[in-house]
């Protein structure tokens, strides 16, 4: 199947992709039949990265709120690997380009002419830089003038009225997975490794904070300056800037959130200075110096997002008892699984996303003991085989092939949940504390490296598996990473406190107990979600007005409960909860939350009327991906 040796390495792929020169997002082979894409090979790049790579990005850029732009240069430190190359490819997408120097010793030196190839879908537009004939440096750097659009699909321009303190505008940049390029002109790819320093020019009063050293006093200049010593992805390249504070959490923990929302949030994530030794001690230090978190307004799209050293993090998991911290474990996780040890390419994603999701769930069980563990997982579960039943065959692959589609799209439970049981079936195999070892190891050895799955399975099967002959099977493991659906050997998780949830329900739906005698003092917001996420398709509207005004459901102010909630209120067309819903889905923009709901409302007429009201009026609102979802939804 797979065309390339597993023993491929990074260099050889760069000769590959020499060969192929590949300036467009490359079609399959034309002759011979399509054989799969190329390990390592990046096809949501356009920029050509066999021949140059760039090292350090220096931004210096100002913030205009009123014209929803960011406008300055950026200086990039590009190494020539191929000295016949004359011309340097960037990624960009909506960007103004306006002048373009070589540099020398830091200062201009020439003009450089350039293009903009033609949109390639949203890929964005290659610009090709030419270098100067007679230029042979192997390390050279080139200074852009430029400036964003406000539609720059990784910028979200927010309102003061979108805000909590509704007082100032706010902005934050969202650059994986391909938006970097929208906010930066670089090589937009995950196996580009750079380091940063950034200057960034702020309005009166707002400061700006980076995925960098931030610092917690406010700038008396309204500059900010910052740098990132460590080599990262382009995707990991973020900023913010709004009305924040700071509090300490803990020595290297804080929270930066808008006045009225700090206290609030370090309260709730008192627990994250743990969550990093805990994850340390299973998995390696800690290796970024602080881990502080970025609380965003609720239109930000994702839960979380793990910026280094300022995950960005959603307030609807501010639910006032700690139930919703598993996201700060998650985007804590990626430290080690991501950041540290990058994908190299999209089809790769589920190397970031399924081992966090398992380091995640270890850190669960040393903070909470293994009956909460337990609950995550199942109910991971239960989303996945929920996903699993409408997602196309191709796209239950972990090792995915995304050619030809947007990145943004390949987004599902597959690489998280799949992936989080393909290291949950290994560690049956070899023993919890075994696989601990080995992962530890890989962070170890692949640290500051971008990988593909082949070389993830090439190390595996040599520090892990060649000990253990006999264990497991090459065609065993390659079920895994190559084949649809979910292996018949997958270790499935299960949950006791779930099954008496279970029983109670069951009861209820029969009739022969009533809400109110149900058993929920001792349940907590997962015996909740596991409760209304299993109730039949269609409940009677007696039966809803039973539990909403026992438990006041439509009142409920965990943002994951009143989702599951809303839910079951939408397939009955329960009226009562519609004003909720309305509230809900105008001021969340979080695509989990939201998107299952607008799905369910477009199964009915009245629904679709319902949702394509409410849609006019929440769309302004989220952000430029969760539109581009959402349209085809409710607009069709
Ligand atoms: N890195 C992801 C968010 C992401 C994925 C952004 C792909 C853009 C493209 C982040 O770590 C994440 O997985 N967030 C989850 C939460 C998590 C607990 C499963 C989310 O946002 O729901
Ligand atoms: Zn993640």
């Amino acid at each position: 199947m797979r065309t390339l040796s597993a023993r491929i390495s990074l260099a050889t792929i760069a000769v590959l992709c020499l060969a192929a020169a590949p300036l467009q997002a490359a079609p399959p082979p034309a002759s011979g039949p399509d054989s799969g894409p190329e390990s390592g090979r990046d096809y949501h790049s356009l920029a050509n990265l066999a021949q140059m790579r760039i090292q350090h990005v220096d931004l210096y850029l100002d913030v205009d709120f009123a014209a929803q732009r960011l406008s300055g240069v950026v200086d990039l430190k590009v190494d020539r690997l191929d000295d016949s190359a004359r011309t340097l490819v960037l990624d960009t997408r909506d960007l103004a380009i306006r002048r373009i120097w070589l540099l020398a010793d830091g200062r201009p030196q020439q003009v450089l002419p350039f293009a903009l190839g033609e949109p390639v879908g949203t890929l964005g537009q290659a610009l090709t830089i030419d270098l100067p004939a007679e230029h042979r440096d192997r390390s050279f750097a080139v200074r852009i003038s430029y400036q964003t659009r406000p539609e720059a699909s990784g910028l979200q321009w927010l309102t003061p009225a979108q805000t909590a303190g509704k007082t100032d505008p706010f902005l934050y940049s969202q650059s994986q997975a391909i938006h970097a390029r929208s906010w930066i002109p670089l090589q937009d790819s995950p196996q580009v490794r750079v380091t940063y320093n950034a200057e960034i020019h702020t309005p009166a009063g707002l400061r700006a904070v980076m995925s960098a050293d931030n610092h917690p006093e406010l700038s008396a200049d309204n500059v900010y300056r910052f740098a990132m010593p460590q080599r990262i992805p382009p995707y990991l390249i973020a900023l913010a800037v709004g009305k924040l504070e700071f509090r300490a959490i803990g020595e290297r923990t804080g929270v930066y959130a808008e006045p009225s929302v700090v206290e609030a949030a370090a309260s709730e994530f008192s627990e994250t200075e743990n969550m990093v030794k805990a994850c340390e001690s299973l998995f390696g230090p800690y290796r970024w110096d602080r881990y502080d978190l970025l609380i965003l307004p609720p239109a930000f799209m994702y839960g979380g997002m793990e910026n280094p050293r300022l995950s960005f993090i959603t307030p609807t998991v501010l639910a006032g008892d700690r139930s919703l911290v598993s996201l700060i474990a998650h985007e804590l996780a990626h430290s080690w699984s991501g950041n540290l040890v990058t994908n190299a390419t999209w089809r790769d994603f589920w190397l970031n996303e399924g081992f966090t999701v398992f380091l995640e769930r270890r850190i669960i069980d040393v903070l909470y003991g293994e009956k909460r563990r337990d609950m995550e997982d199942t109910l991971g579960l239960q989303s996945l085989q929920r996903n699993m039943r409408t997602l196309e065959k191709p796209l239950t692959v972990l090792a995915v092939d995304l050619r030809g589609r947007d990145p943004d799209d390949g987004s599902n439970d597959i690489p998280y949940e799949k992936g989080r049981l393909f290291l949950g079936w290994l560690q049956a195999k070899v023993g919890r504390d075994a696989l601990d070892q080995f992962l530890k190891g890989y962070f170890d050895h692949f640290a500051f490296q971008s990988i593909a799955t082949e070389q993830f399975r090439d190390y595996l099967l040599a520090n892990l598996l060649a000990a253990r002959p006999g264990l497991v099977s090459t065609a065993e493991l390659d079920e895994w990473l190559y084949a649809p659906g979910l292996p018949r050997s997958a270790v499935l998780p299960s949950s006791d406190a779930f099954a008496r949830v279970d029983a109670a329900r069951k009861q209820w739906l029969a009739g022969k107990l009533a809400a109110s005698a149900l058993p929920v003092a001792a349940w907590s917001t997962f015996e909740w979600l596991h409760f209304l996420n299993n109730m039949p398709a269609k409940l009677p509207h007696a039966k809803l007005a039973e539990l909403d005004a026992a438990f006041k459901l439509t009142g409920q102010r965990n943002a994951e409960i009143a989702h599951s909630w809303l839910l079951i209120a939408i397939r009955a067309g329960y009226q009562p909860a519609y004003p909720r819903l309305e509230e809900y889905l105008t001021t969340i923009g979080r695509r989990k939350l939201v998107k299952p709901l607008y799905e369910a409302l477009m199964k009915t007429a009245a629904g679709s009327e319902f949702a394509a009201r409410v849609y006019e009026i929440a769309r302004p609102g989220y952000f430029s991906v969760l539109q581009s979802t959402l349209d085809p939804i409710v607009r069709n």
